[in-house]
């Protein structure tokens, strides 16, 4: 039987987190409830010592700056130290041929849980299951998911509207290779009577797969083409970027970037005031610096700080159990 992640059950200790199925709504609320205390944590400037004498290996075979510096972040601000491998690829041993597999195997024994991103869909999952000591935490694996933004980009919209089911959202972008899309469908649909509007080139659709699995799943999905067919007053909205690095050539990515941009105007035509205004970052184009600065932007204030009350979070319930 092939390996698949433990569902976390209400029990995060040692666990590997690879993907949205692990998780129930009431996994993620116990989630939340410690991310708060972690906000605590975080603003009131002393040492935590909940990571006291843990190392936390990063090992990065693809550029991250946000999702490593804030997985970085949240160790250090509970005292735990972490060992840092950026393009393994490069300059390690991994460069000499050395398998992925071994490489875990290796690096297992030097932390208590390894945090992992690489451009193959399946890889986090590899990981797991060559790994026999510590959990393995999912940071992106190629287009297949990133649970951890999903989790704070579930934190985020829960923070503003009080609840993760009967919304209203929309999808923008490269909605074929863009893995938080992929996951966060897959959190929306925990919960029931989400309804969520697509828009992206029609090169960039959702697959037919993921279009009938998530639907499956219980999210309503409404696919438009054009931007005048956006919903007024949505719950969030959600920009990514086309993922250059998926796709073919640089002509094909420079003729699908930037189709849909967030602008005051769209702002001001459709969305309402109590619309979240999300994006995982980074952002190339999509987004015009001008709306940085209405109330209802989060991608540079709430969405960010959450990711790290949301990954010290995390790390403390998969190594220490609480
Ligand atoms: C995202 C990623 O790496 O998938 N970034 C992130 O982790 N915040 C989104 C992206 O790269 O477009």
């Amino acid at each position: 039987m092939s390996f698949e992640p433990q569902k976390i059950n209400g029990k995060f200790k040692g666990k590997d987190i690879i993907s949205l199925d692990q998780f129930s709504p009431k996994d993620i609320d116990i989630l939340f409830r410690l991310a708060r205390k972690m906000k605590v944590i975080a603003a009131n400037g002393k040492p935590s010592r909940v990571l006291d004498g843990k190392i936390v290996t990063l090992i990065f075979y693809e550029p991250s700056s946000r999702t490593f510096g804030s997985f970085g972040a949240s160790v250090k601000q509970l005292g735990g130290q972490t060992v840092d491998i950026l393009n393994p690829q490069v300059f390690s041993s991994v460069s000499k041929g050395e398998t992925l597999e071994d490489t875990i195997r290796v690096f297992e024994a030097y932390c208590d849980a390894i945090v992992i991103r690489h451009p193959v869909a399946g890889t986090a999952k590899i990981a797991a299951e060559a790994a026999k000591f510590v959990p393995i935490l999912n940071a992106g694996d190629g287009i297949g998911e990133h649970p951890t933004q999903t989790l704070l980009d579930l934190c985020t919209i829960n923070e503003k509207h009080g609840r993760l089911n009967k919304l209203t959202g929309v999808m923008v972008g490269d909605l074929l290779n863009g893995r938080t899309v992929h996951s966060l469908l897959k959190g929306l649909s925990l919960y029931k009577n989400n309804t969520v509007y697509l828009l992206s080139p029609k090169e960039l659709k959702l697959s037919k797969e993921d279009f009938r699995d998530y639907s499956l799943r219980g999210v309503k999905l409404i696919e438009i083409s054009k931007q005048e067919e956006l919903p007024k007053n949505a719950d969030f909205w959600y920009w990514t970027r086309v993922q250059k690095e998926r796709l073919k050539s640089l002509e094909n990515y420079e003729s699908l970037k930037n189709r849909f941009i967030v602008t005051k105007n769209l702002v001001n035509q459709k969305a309402g005031k109590n619309t979240i205004i999300m994006h995982p970052l980074p952002r190339v184009g999509e987004i015009d610096p001008i709306v940085d600065s209405d109330p209802r932007a989060v991608y540079l204030s709430s969405q960010v700080r959450n990711g790290m009350y949301i990954r010290m979070a995390l790390l403390s319930l998969v190594i220490t159990g609480k």
